[in-house]
């Protein structure tokens, strides 16, 4: 089958028109994404729409009209309930199942008793039902299991070949498909959630029943109100995981999982952060943007190779119940749940040692950076030869073990050779950091904590989705250094003076732990815990 493409003027949408009125297959735009458009009353086109998806025959269509007097006769009564909905929402993407008559075909209706309904938004999608002059079934013009198309050019992908055209409308605002919601029952059952949102049903009608399956996937044996509930749905070719969590967790899971074939998709400015290739689908607080952007992401992940992709997890209020709903689903309900891991800074002398170790005792992984830096510079490492390249071969011993003093001295000489020191070594500690919280994931860990005296020097706050500090005034931190490292007061003095100040360190922090009297360290650990 040769498949037309057609423009959205007058004569293509008459020549579109002419094909639904004589049995065949259309695509069309509307405002959710592109459907697949047959006459609804004629059983025969129908069932070459279920054909031309590779779509379950159990599961019904929706069937799209252009003016209120088209929907009574596709009905057996309209309730008030539906009668108001279709007042305050229609046109626009909701979708309402009521009984039908007996003019609703078996086909349309996948054999269930009801027929759900809806009145597209969408100029073109109008103007051709008004012109075939025959309500139109049409559910999502993608192969059946697939993304939802909603640029022509995704509907030609699954469908040049198996249907007669395809109407290009351009992008489709909405994204995703219309909430459907039965009054065949009372209360109102809530099937799937989409562009109308529960709140706003609930504004125009009361209290209404969401389905489990809209957050749960319904096992194999079960028999979901909504047929297509329990088909899986929406995925691309690649393998999606839900990564829950803040971006920090977000960033270090793919750090540590990533393999080739891997890409994410995050929220609108979070690219930057994530080191594997990157979509986004819109700002967090957006789910508009979301929807609008989910399913398109997923077919460009398709055309990219993908072989898996991990999804932020966006909110599921309001809109956003469409957007997790549909997610969830291409998903097959794959959530995951990222080790946490927390900073945790202070100068010296704050006593951020002593908090380690109470850490250590609650079950937290304290991974400790020092030792680490110590670790990655032993000799004949890697890290060595790199500083030997930058600082020269003096820097070592003739038994070939590492002169620190004599590196402190020439890396401390100037900002610029210390940053050249932290370019050499830091990637070293960062990875030595990832394995060890690797090794220790699923360990049954609270949480991480890195303990690190200059994090806010190094990379390492990309990993952490809180930064915990231990604060001390000067006076207090003067006499531990004085007393733990046996030195003067003039020494303990310099040493106090070549860091941030207490102050900074706490203004940089997200949590302060006050290590000073009169505070309870015990205390001032469980308030953390809390704000964590
Ligand atoms: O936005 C939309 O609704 C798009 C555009 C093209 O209008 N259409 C769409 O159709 O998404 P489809 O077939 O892909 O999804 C219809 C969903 C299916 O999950 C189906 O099981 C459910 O609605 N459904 C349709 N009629 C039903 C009925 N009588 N009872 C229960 N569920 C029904
Ligand atoms: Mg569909």
């Amino acid at each position: 089958m040769n498949t037309l493409f057609l423009k959205s003027n007058d004569i293509d949408l008459i020549t579109a028109a002419e094909i639904l009125k004589s049995g065949g297959l259309v695509a069309i735009p509307t405002e959710t994404v592109y459907g697949l458009a047959a006459n609804a009353l004629d059983g025969n086109a129908v069932s070459k729409i279920f054909a031309a998806k590779g779509r379950p025959v159990d599961n019904p269509l929706i069937v799209h009209i252009s003016s209120l007097s088209e929907w009574e006769p596709l009905v057996e009564h309209i309730p008030e309930k539906a009668k108001i909905l279709a007042e305050k929402f229609w046109p626009g993407p909701l979708t309402i199942i009521l009984p039908k008559s007996d003019i609703i075909p078996k086909a349309t209706s996948g054999g269930l008793s009801t027929v759900g309904v809806r009145m597209p938004s969408h100029p073109v999608a109008r103007k051709i039902i008004e012109l075939s002059g025959c309500p139109l079934a049409a559910p999502s013009a993608n192969s059946s299991g697939l993304p939802s198309p909603t640029v022509a050019r995704h509907v030609i992908k699954d469908m040049a070949g198996r249907i007669d055209a395809v109407v290009d409308g351009g992008e489709c605002d909405f994204g995703i498909e219309s909430t459907v919601i039965s009054l065949a029952s009372d209360p109102p059952r809530l099937f799937r959630p989409g562009g109308i949102t529960v709140e706003q049903i609930e504004a125009a009608i009361g209290k209404i029943e969401i389905d489990p399956a809209v957050l749960n996937g319904v096992s194999e044996n079960e028999k979901p109100l909504s047929p297509g509930m329990k088909y899986k749905h929406y995925s691309p070719k690649a393998e999606i995981f839900i990564v829950s969590g803040s971006l920090q967790d977000f960033v270090l899971y793919t750090d540590l999982y990533k393999k080739d074939g891997d890409m994410a998709l995050c929220f609108s400015g979070e690219e930057k952060y994530v080191s594997i290739p990157c979509l986004n689908f819109g700002s967090r607080d957006n789910p508009k943007d979301q929807a609008h952007a989910l399913f398109y992401s997923f077919r460009c992940f398709d055309e990219l190779g993908a072989k898996r992709v991990f999804v932020r997890e966006p909110s599921s209020e309001g809109i956003g119940l469409g957007v997790y709903n549909r997610l969830l689903r291409a998903a097959e309900f794959k959530r995951i749940f990222p080790m946490r891991v927390y900073g945790l800074t202070g100068p010296t002398g704050s006593g951020k040692g002593f908090v380690s170790e109470l850490l250590g005792k609650k079950n937290y992984l304290v991974i400790d950076t020092d030792r680490i830096s110590h670790n990655v510079t032993s000799d004949g490492s890697p890290a060595v030869a790199g500083l030997c390249s930058v600082f020269g071969e003096e820097i070592k011993r003739p038994d070939g073990s590492l002169d620190r003093k004599l590196l402190a001295g020439k890396a401390f000489s100037s900002e610029e050779s210390r940053q050249k020191l932290n370019a050499v070594v830091h990637p070293y500690i960062t990875a030595e950091i990832l394995r060890i919280i690797k090794e220790n994931d699923g360990k049954g860990y609270k949480a991480v904590f890195l303990d690190a005296p200059v994090l806010f020097d190094t990379e390492l706050p990309k990993y952490c989705t809180k930064i915990v500090t231990v604060s001390a005034d000067e006076q207090t931190r003067l006499k531990r250094i004085i007393n733990r490292d046996r030195i003067s007061l003039k020494e303990a003095g310099l040493r106090v003076k070549a860091q941030m100040s207490d102050r900074e360190y706490r203004e940089k922090a997200d949590i302060v732990i006050r290590n000073y009297r009169p505070y309870d360290i015990k205390e001032e650990i469980e308030r953390m815990e809390k704000l964590l």
